[in-house]
């Protein structure tokens, strides 16, 4: 039974800006990165100038593709997600506008600071202090919008996709916190307040939680609300999803040391981080399972509904990298695949295959509903998208796992004296096919992404202001 309860809206406004600009990094970030590794097919492309070189261009790739097309996606959803599953409109419109804007400023920090070389050089840590200190004040903000807006909630319990994503908010706030304590000597340089080893440890406690919680527990809580809605199916098991949250949260911070496999951190903590790792498998799988069964018995609308495609192709591809992903961190496989394309293969079958997809389809699901519209402006052209995007992952992946392995095997290939058999150069020379064959897969990926701008485009440009006002209503208990 459902009963009226507030006449007021939800707060749409903050989450269409956040979705729209999803799909602007998105383009930029992927472009990015199909400019980045067409340079490694054709070195001539970094022109020989400083702040166009792959060196300074990777690190924004990262940040565009992480912080400013994942974050916006993980904004936006979460910010739809909490105030339909809370019945409730978010606890502060300013607050909220502020989330947004600082969020963006930041985004445009790194574009300017990363290219002229200001780094702090920590992976996907890179941003100055001044930015990194924005980057707090605004993630504390998300955090009292976020749990503001749950505690004034009308519905009794707090859906799972929520505890996803607040786990997400406090544990980034936390990484990033602890990670970026530094010592400042001009406005443009810090020095980590870290030394030596210990040093290398926070960065990847912070590095592999960085891919946990905010490319993986983020978009899980995405993945527990969009795909039952999409599937018009509940969720399979709720009680595997209690499991899930705690044993994923749980076991995803000691994960960490398999960065660092044969360095100078002590072996029993790389022994650790192994163990970690592999039991990791096991609440991954759990969570990736619970998703694909919620289509029990819904299977049949993959045929006609390519949004849901998109959602449990990267719930697939979710299942693929964190299944490659505890094999990685075993020692003994670590010393073939470190340092090697074999790593950056994992890397996009997380990032294009889940992080992308999964953002991708719940964007898809939102933007109707956000602006007053029944569907988007053309299912073809998200079918379009959907090849195009499990194509280019599909090329990006492969031909990464065949360099992989091929520089791993040249790398360590001894003659009978003892000598390398083989230079780099001639290493890099046997991986140069597969650079063509991966940028081939990125330009795929990205052209997919201006399919989706222009849909988007189109979409919103037919937006009925009335019809989005009213289905910004909140109406009814139950009604998520
Ligand atoms: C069109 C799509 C994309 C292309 C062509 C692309 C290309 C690249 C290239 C060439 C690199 C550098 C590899 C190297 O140093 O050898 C890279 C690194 C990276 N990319 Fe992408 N990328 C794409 C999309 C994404 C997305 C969507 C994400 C995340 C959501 C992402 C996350 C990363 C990360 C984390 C790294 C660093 C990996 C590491 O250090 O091990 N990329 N990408
Ligand atoms: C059970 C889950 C997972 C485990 C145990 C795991 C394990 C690993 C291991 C062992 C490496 C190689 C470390 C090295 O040799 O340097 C790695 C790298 C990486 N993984 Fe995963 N992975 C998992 C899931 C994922 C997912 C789902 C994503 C993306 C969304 C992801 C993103 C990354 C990134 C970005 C790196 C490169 C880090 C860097 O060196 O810059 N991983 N992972």
């Amino acid at each position: 039974m459902s009963t009226a309860i507030s006449p007021t809206a939800y707060n749409y406004k903050v989450v269409r800006q956040f979705a729209i600009m999803t799909v602007v990094w998105g383009i930029l970030g992927m472009g990015l990165g199909v400019f980045i590794a067409s340079q490694l097919v054709w070195p001539e492309l970094n022109f020989d100038l400083p702040w166009t070189s792959f060196g300074r261009l990777r690190p924004l790739h990262t940040n565009l593709v992480i912080f400013a097309f994942g974050g916006c996606a993980l904004f936006a959803t979460s910010y739809y997600v909490v105030q339909r599953t809370c019945q409730t409109r978010l606890i502060s419109d300013s607050l909220a506008a502020f989330t947004f804007w600082g969020w963006q400023a930041v985004i445009v920090g790194a574009i300017v600071t990363l290219p002229l070389g200001y780094t702090t050089t920590k992976e996907y840590a890179e941003l100055e202090w001044p930015l990194a200190i924005l980057l707090a004040i605004v993630w504390v903000t998300y955090g009292l919008v976020f749990f503001g807006t749950i505690v004034k909630r009308k519905t009794k319990h707090i859906y799972v996709g929520n505890w996803f994503y607040g786990a997400f908010i406090v544990v980034t706030a936390m990484l990033h916190i602890v990670n970026h304590a530094s010592l400042p000597v001009s406005f443009f340089k810090s020095y980590s307040a870290y030394a030596g080893a210990t040093d290398a440890m926070i960065q990847w406690w912070y590095g592999h939680n960085a891919v946990g919680f905010f490319l993986t527990t983020g978009f899980l809580g995405m993945m527990y609300y969009f795909v039952p809605k999409q599937a018009e199916r509940p969720i399979y098991s709720y009680r595997l999803s209690i499991v899930h949250f705690w044993a994923l949260i749980t076991l995803y911070i000691w994960a960490g040391p398999h960065h660092l496999h044969y360095t100078a951190l002590p072996d029993w903590a790389q022994s650790l981080g192994m163990a970690m790792s592999i039991i990791l498998l096991a609440p991954s799988w759990g969570g990736m399972i619970n998703g694909m069964m919620t289509l029990s018995g819904a299977w049949h609308k993959l045929r006609t509904d390519p949004i849901l495609r998109f959602l449990v192709v990267s719930l697939a591809f979710y299942g693929m990298s964190t299944f490659e992903g505890p094999m990685m961190a075993i020692k003994t496989v670590n010393s073939l695949s470190h340092y090697t394309d074999w790593t950056i293969g994992h890397v996009h079958a997380g990032a294009l295959g889940w992080v992308a997809m999964i953002s991708i389809g719940a964007i898809y699901h939102m933007i109707p509903k956000l602006f007053g519209r029944q569907q988007m402006h053309s299912t073809g052209l998200i079918n379009t998208h959907f090849w195009l995007a499990t194509i280019g992952t599909v090329l990006y992946i492969a031909s990464m796992w065949v360099n992989g392995i091929t520089q791993g095997l040249m790398w360590r290939a001894i003659n009978d004296d003892g000598t390398l058999t083989y230079s780099f150069v001639e290493a890099l020379q046997a991986s140069h096919p597969g650079f063509i064959v991966r940028a081939l897969g990125g330009a795929f990926f990205a052209t997919g992404m201006l399919f989706m701008a222009y849909n988007v485009f189109r979409t919103v440009r037919a937006s009925n202001p009335a019809e989005a006002e009213a289905a910004a209503k909140i109406a009814v208990v139950g009604a998520h």
